[in-house]
């Protein structure tokens, strides 16, 4: 079992970049639609989408298997909300990709008496669940972090002086508002992990919205929001610095 983790989590760079292609292929064949003599280029596109996304579900096997583990661990944090949003996510994560695998299984024609229809929704309604507790998660350390800037005397020095240069502002939104949007802006700024796994979140949130029918968005929207979170997911992968903990 270890051997199999270590491989699925040393994959995942690879699975980035071809969501990253995939996403990018996606956007393009959305700019060139109404570009009649760029038909044979879209064509190219789209085999090369359909290609990147076949592959990426074979890399993806051992999946379900790290998910667990990850649920696991995360079980045992001694942040109570933190361990739940991240438990939960993962579990939901794991199921997803047993979905995506029986797909996978049926796609290639190792089963055949599934429902493909059922199965692909399942395995989208589980990704929109991952990723909503991821954003609970990410939500909950933002507030965390903003009510431990609201009590510092150095920050608060610095909102009172931004508030007070800035008049018509504070005059023309509510001043409230005003100081919410500075705490918040400072406390993504001191943990830039945070800012970007929120980003990351909320343009892979487009795709399962999309996909369920909660909020259609044309393809243009999703291959830009699934291109910006696969980036995002490369450099936080090449600096885990940026990469957010637990
Ligand atoms: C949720 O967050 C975890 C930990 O950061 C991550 O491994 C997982 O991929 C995220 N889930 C989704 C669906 O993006």
């Amino acid at each position: 079992m270890d051997a199999v983790i270590k491989f699925t989590s040393q994959s995942q760079g690879r699975d980035r970049i071809f969501r990253a292609t995939q996403y990018a292929c996606a956007l393009a064949i959305y700019l060139l639609r109404n570009h009649s003599e760029r038909k044979d280029l879209v064509a190219k596109l789209k085999s090369l989408e359909a290609h990147m996304s076949a592959g990426r579900k074979l890399f993806r096997l051992g999946n379900t298997a790290n998910s667990i583990e990850a649920a696991k661990r995360t079980m045992q944090l001694s942040d109570r909300v933190l361990s739940l949003c991240l438990t939960v996510a993962n579990i939901n994560r794991a199921l997803y990709f047993f979905c995506d695998n029986v797909l996978w299984a049926r796609s290639v024609g190792l089963i055949r008496n599934i429902d493909k229809e059922r199965w692909s929704v399942n395995a989208s309604r589980c990704y929109f669940f991952s990723l909503v507790m991821n954003l609970t998660r990410d939500v909950y350390v933002v507030l965390r972090l903003m009510l431990q800037k609201a009590r510092d005397k150095r920050c608060r020095q610095k909102m009172d002086q931004h508030l007070s240069e800035s008049p018509e502002v504070a005059e023309a939104v509510i001043p409230q508002l005003d100081a919410f949007i500075f705490l918040l802006l400072e406390s993504l700024k001191s943990d830039p992990a945070l800012a970007l796994d929120t980003l990351k979140n909320i343009c892979d949130l487009f795709i399962p919205l999309d996909k369920l029918g909660i909020y259609q968005s044309h393809g243009g929207v999703i291959g830009f929001c699934g291109l910006m979170s696969s980036l995002i997911g490369i450099v936080t992968l090449a600096r885990p610095t940026l990469r957010i903990k637990p």
